[in-house]
């Protein structure tokens, strides 16, 4: 059965707020480097990576089930950044927005008794809980930084990497 309009259109939506997820976080990257911060710089260039994989992953599904992807035009991401926990704080906010949309989605393809797509939105869903709690725990290193400096959180979350 061929994806319906409706799903269709809320995943291309969802694709262009996953790319710019990706331009985001690469713009953070590219400050992170600019300031000097290896670590960081490195987990947020490989998490814009990931970003772009979902909304692949998203596409691919839409063309499969005989429908059309569609790249949108995509806002110009925040530059302005005043220091790394900051950065992280709106990284949290950013994913936490994203769980929402995914919600939406998961919402859509309810309506649509779309059982292929319900079951391919799980998994996003899944990846939003692993991505929130991965933010999260770098926050909390800043808040316990009292045996850290920013520098051994900075080679800590580079060494890490995101999943
Ligand atoms: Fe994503
Ligand atoms: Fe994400």
């Amino acid at each position: 059965m061929n994806i319906s309009k409706k799903m269709q259109d809320a995943f291309n939506t969802q694709i262009t707020a996953e790319l710019y997820s990706s331009n985001l976080y690469l713009q953070m990257a590219f400050w992170f480097r600019k300031e000097g911060w290896k670590g960081f710089a490195n987990w947020m260039f490989h998490h814009s990576d990931e970003e772009k994989q979902h909304g692949l992953e998203m596409a691919n599904f839409v063309l499969d089930r005989g429908g059309e992807a569609v790249v949108d035009a995509i806002n110009k991401p925040e530059a302005n950044f005043t220091d790394p926990k900051q950065v992280f704080e709106l990284t949290l906010a950013h994913e936490q927005h994203v769980t929402e949309l995914i919600n939406r989605l998961a919402d859509v393809a309810e309506q649509e008794h779309d059982r292929a797509s319900i079951n391919f939105v799980d998994k996003f869903i899944d990846e939003q809980v692993e991505e929130e709690k991965t933010v999260r725990d770098i926050l909390n290193l800043f808040r316990h930084r009292d045996g850290h400096t920013v520098a051994t959180i900075d080679d800590i979350v580079g060494t890490e990497q995101a999943d």
